[in-house]
């Protein structure tokens, strides 16, 4: 039977007599007569006390497996409760234990366990305030994010995972195949020897896809203004606090737009998902601010309140080469710059997030519009404090001819963008569009600083357990 939540019990506007709970133990203590329990369900930050009182029943033979990590039901009465910080309390009247637990083994205790340590038990480690309320965040931010779309005349679309073409042309793919590789004689054969994909399943050599956007753009192309959220994926072995093989991206794509005003976007998206979360989150944010990072609400302040920094790339390195000295890699005209640089910009120039546009074209990927300069492209990276690249995103090249020569420049087969190239050749618009990286995004929000804690199962070079 569906029961009120805990959050729920907790926001009753009267005591009730007759209450049911049901979750998981987060800690007991015993006095002479009493003992109390904090039970905790997940539904918010908040446990509920529950108070075992010997004139209420004789607790004696259950009160021994109510122990950290055992899940129970308590049935009493919500009444309003004389300890300072919390409305009610559970007076307890029965209790039956769905799940024990013991305590020698069970690894998440209550005392404070390292981040490292918990990745290692991502399977409990929700379990925790902390991972809890970062996975909240996590699905309100996600709410945010359709929420900001469908109030200005976005049309959610569904891009495809397995497909046949590199979107970023930067050939980061993990191969998708039904043929099974470990039986490598029995696989179909070229002529020339290797295997032969037009043979596998889908008829063709399949990845799963780096990112929605080409895919999204002829989308934008027949509804205006659409946006993907869904899972990308990168076969970059790029060990990093900000780095993973499976992330979440947040695309839209919009026809008419240029790059002016796909930056305006971006800017205004990230202030209101922001916003959104700090308004409807309070208990699990301060968490974050008491807990993990103590300048958070500033540097939050600073994400939602400043207008950003918009920076030409050539200006950017007018202001780099001058303290080169700070950097492992040196800047000069044409150096795609790194994450040290962008920190540099964001944290210690400008203090405050920064547009980089209009990039080197040889930094940049094969789609993006080139500007009359002939050589720089209408690129841009949204860069913010701690994280850098939140945001990346462009005008795209919807001249055909143009296009041609940069895929030939970049020595893509044209061929396989044939369709691609089709929305050049039909009612060609200027468009544009970026992605935004969920985790980067949740990084920003709860101040956590490793990429591995704001997802539940981290998908990093080396690790794929669970
Ligand atoms: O800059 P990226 O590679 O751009 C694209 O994929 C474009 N097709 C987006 C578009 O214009 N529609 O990736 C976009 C964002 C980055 O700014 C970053 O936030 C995130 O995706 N990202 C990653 N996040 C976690 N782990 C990785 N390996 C990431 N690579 C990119
Ligand atoms: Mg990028």
């Amino acid at each position: 039977m569906a029961l009120p939540t805990i959050r729920e019990l907790l926001k009753s506007p009267a005591p009730k007599p007759g209450a049911v709970a049901r979750g998981w133990i987060k800690t007991r203590r015993d006095s002479k007569v009493m003992s109390f329990a904090e039970l905790n369900d997940g539904s918010c930050r908040e446990s509920l006390q529950v108070v075992f009182a010997p004139e209420n029943g004789n607790f004696s033979e259950v009160l021994p497996s109510l122990v950290t990590g055992a899940a129970a039901e308590i049935q009493g009465d919500l009444v309003a409760s004389p300890a300072a910080g919390q409305k009610y309390e559970l007076q307890a009247k029965q209790v039956k234990i769905y799940g024990g637990c013991d305590p020698e083994k069970y690894p998440i205790q209550k005392k404070k366990t390292s981040d490292e340590f918990l990745r290692t038990v991502a399977h409990l480690r929700p379990r925790t305030n902390k991972y809890a309320a970062m996975l909240r965040i996590r699905a309100e931010l996600a709410y945010a994010v359709h929420t900001y779309f469908r109030n200005n005349g976005f049309h959610y679309v569904h891009t495809p995972i397995l497909t046949s073409s590199d979107a970023e042309g930067a050939g980061e793919l993990f191969t998708a195949t039904a043929m099974d590789l470990s039986k490598l004689s029995a696989l179909p054969k070229t002529e020339a020897g290797e295997i032969d994909f037009s043979k596998d399943l889908l008829g063709k050599k399949t990845f799963l896809t780096v990112s929605g956007q080409l895919e999204g753009e002829t989308l934008a192309l027949a509804l205006g203004k659409i946006y993907t959220f869904g899972p990308t994926f990168r076969a970059e072995n790029s060990n990093t606090y900000r780095h993973c093989a499976e992330f979440w991206q947040i695309e839209p794509e919009m026809a008419f737009y240029e790059l002016e005003d796909d930056m305006d976007l971006a800017e205004d998206f990230i202030k209101s998902i922001t916003r959104h979360v700090l308004e409807n989150c309070p208990s699990d944010m301060e968490l974050f601010a008491k807990f993990v990072e103590p300048a958070l609400m500033e540097n939050l302040r600073n994400v939602t309140e400043s207008k950003y920094e918009r920076l030409a790339y050539t200006e950017a390195v007018k202001l780099l080469e001058p303290v080169n000295e700070r950097f492992d890699v040196k800047v000069s005209w044409g150096v795609d710059l790194s994450s040290e640089h962008e920190r540099f910009l964001v944290e210690q120039y400008f203090k405050k997030p920064v547009i980089l546009y209009n990039k080197p074209k040889e930094a940049a990927a094969f789609y993006m519009k080139l500007n009359d300069d002939g050589r720089t492209v209408r690129g841009m990276d949204v860069l913010v404090p701690r994280i850098g690249e939140l945001v990346g995103g462009s005008e795209r090249e919807n001249r055909l001819d143009v296009l041609e020569k940069k895929l030939a420049d970049a020595h893509i087969d044209a061929q396989a963008y044939w369709w691609y190239l089709d929305l050049r050749r039909y009612g060609s618009v200027p468009h544009s569009g970026f992605g935004l990286g969920f985790e980067r995004m949740m990084m920003l929000i709860t101040g956590i600083s490793n990429i591995r804690d704001v997802t539940a199962f981290p998908r990093v070079p080396g690790y794929a357990e669970f």
